[in-house]
């Protein structure tokens, strides 16, 4: 274990854009808006708020604290607490290792998909030309009969892409990246949204997102799926915001810079529900179908349902699939890089490698990983079982075990307190340890069981 000098944050406002381009992905787009539908609509804002408070910022303050005392990656940090919880952190470096090497396929198909939005390739058959013609998927899975040149040439190309990220460093590359990534983003999906509110038919699909069932918030599951929501989108769990943290100033203001990533996410998270049900209320109502027919989250609703609305626009189709896949590109690069970062910095904690060989040894596995599987007439179906497993255990089990272990084995969470309120602008209470050491244990614990039931039903 070797101590170099820890790089630093250049500023405040770039340790922020990257948290928020970690945290603002592929789940504020495409997952968000079908999950809040599905749990109630209007009514599914109250428990997501009340996740976001009693577990999302929290959460998120306990890791900052973490990486910003300890100024080391996920395994290291844990490790100087508590030799065994060394553990803890090769967990979350793995669970990071799988997301990124099925992440990075996931922008590299959106990024050809700006290119056939222009072109609209899928001609009046999105499904049959994503599956068929696009990825060459095979009919079943198992074996591996061949590879797919047209899908593994972008997923190079984004490989390179986030390798010189990193290579560059946190200040000269991650978040110089992030300073024009984030900013981008959001004029980019504004613009999307506004033309997606001009459709006809946008306001059936906005009341079909936000008119309340509120007897959803008498459903338990309603509620876990609002725990769940958060955990994935704050990026919560997997040890980067332990990571990011780790390279901040002695002098940080841990806790606003938790609100302010937190509220920035959601509000994204928020906007794209509005884009997004805004385009699916106009592809129901030019199909004469009700939104409920349409509505569908994750690759059906980026690579099947875009490209249908793409094509019925009466005019500018092309610039509003430019400006959603471009989207899709931009937030899925900013969260790879910081999951990529915790594998590198972990390695780099552990080897006391430089950062180029890290970068290139450590990402340099990654992107072959993912470049040897996913262009494959099977890779989505690999794609399938990983994320399945990751969002279902990986995660929520590495938040309860470190809550477990930190808040009631080890007893350190009046020590993280103190830590914080040493450097923070809002002084943590004891609502803080009752959030973490208690309402938030109790939660994940009814999550796993709940999917652990799901899956034995
Ligand atoms: N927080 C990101 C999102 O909401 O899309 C997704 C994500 C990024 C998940 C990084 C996991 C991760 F390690
Ligand atoms: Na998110």
């Amino acid at each position: 274990m070797v101590q170099q000098t820890r790089e630093q944050w250049g500023t405040r406002a770039g340790f922020l854009m990257a948290a928020i381009g970690s945290a603002v992905g592929l789940g504020n787009i495409w997952r968000f808006p079908y999950i809040a539908y599905d749990n109630g609509g209007g009514a599914f804002l109250v428990p997501y708020l009340v996740a976001l408070l009693t577990a999302g910022i929290p959460l998120l303050i306990l890791e900052y604290s973490i990486g910003h005392r300890y100024r080391s990656s996920a395994p290291l940090a844990y490790r100087r607490i508590s030799r065994p919880a060394e553990a803890i952190g090769w967990w979350q470096v793995a669970i990071c290792f799988v997301i990124a090497v099925y992440y990075g396929a996931i922008i590299a198909w959106s990024a050809s998909y700006i290119w056939f939005s222009v072109t609209e390739a899928w001609g009046d058959d999105p499904n049959g030309f994503f599956f068929g013609e696009y990825l060459q998927m095979s009919e079943t899975p198992g074996g591996v009969t061949g590879y797919v040149p047209a899908v593994a040439l972008p997923l190079i190309a984004v490989w390179v892409v986030v390798l010189a990220i990193l290579a560059l460093g946190i200040r000269k590359g991650v978040e110089r990246a992030n300073r024009i990534f984030i900013p981008l983003l959001v004029v980019l999906f504004l613009i999307m949204v506004v033309q997606a509110l001009t459709l006809e038919g946008a306001t059936t699909g906005l009341d079909a997102l936000f008119t309340p069932d509120w007897s959803a918030m008498l459903d338990g599951g309603v509620w876990v799926a609002a725990y769940g929501q958060i955990f994935f989108s704050l990026s919560i769990g997997f040890g980067i915001m332990v990571t990011y943290a780790s390279y901040l100033k002695r002098k940080a203001d841990l806790t606003g810079s938790a609100m302010v990533a937190g509220f920035a996410n959601s509000s994204f998270e928020l906007l794209a529900g509005i884009g997004v049900f805004a385009a699916l209320g106009f592809m129901a109502t030019a199909a004469g179908s009700a939104v409920d027919e349409v509505a569908t989250s994750g690759i059906g609703l980026a690579f099947i349902a875009f490209p249908q609305i793409i094509s019925t626009l009466p005019f500018g189709g092309s610039v509003f699939g430019v400006l959603f896949f471009a989207s899709l590109v931009i937030a899925g690069l900013s969260s790879l890089i910081s999951i990529v970062e915790v594998v590198v910095s972990a390695v780099q904690d552990r080897v006391g490698l430089g950062r180029l060989q890290a970068v290139l040894m450590v990402g340099g596995v990654i992107a072959l990983v993912s470049v040897l599987v996913f262009p494959t007439h099977e890779g989505l179906y690999y794609l399938d079982v990983f994320d399945h497993f990751i969002n279902q255990y990986g995660i929520v089990l590495a938040a309860l075990v470190t809550l477990i272990v930190f808040g009631w084995v080890l007893r350190r969470l009046p020590l993280f307190q103190e830590h914080s309120n040493a450097v923070s602008s809002i002084r943590l209470g004891a609502w803080w340890k009752i959030t973490l050491g208690v309402v938030t244990p109790i939660l994940l614990g009814f999550m796993m069981w709940d999917s652990l039931r799901a899956e034995l039903a």
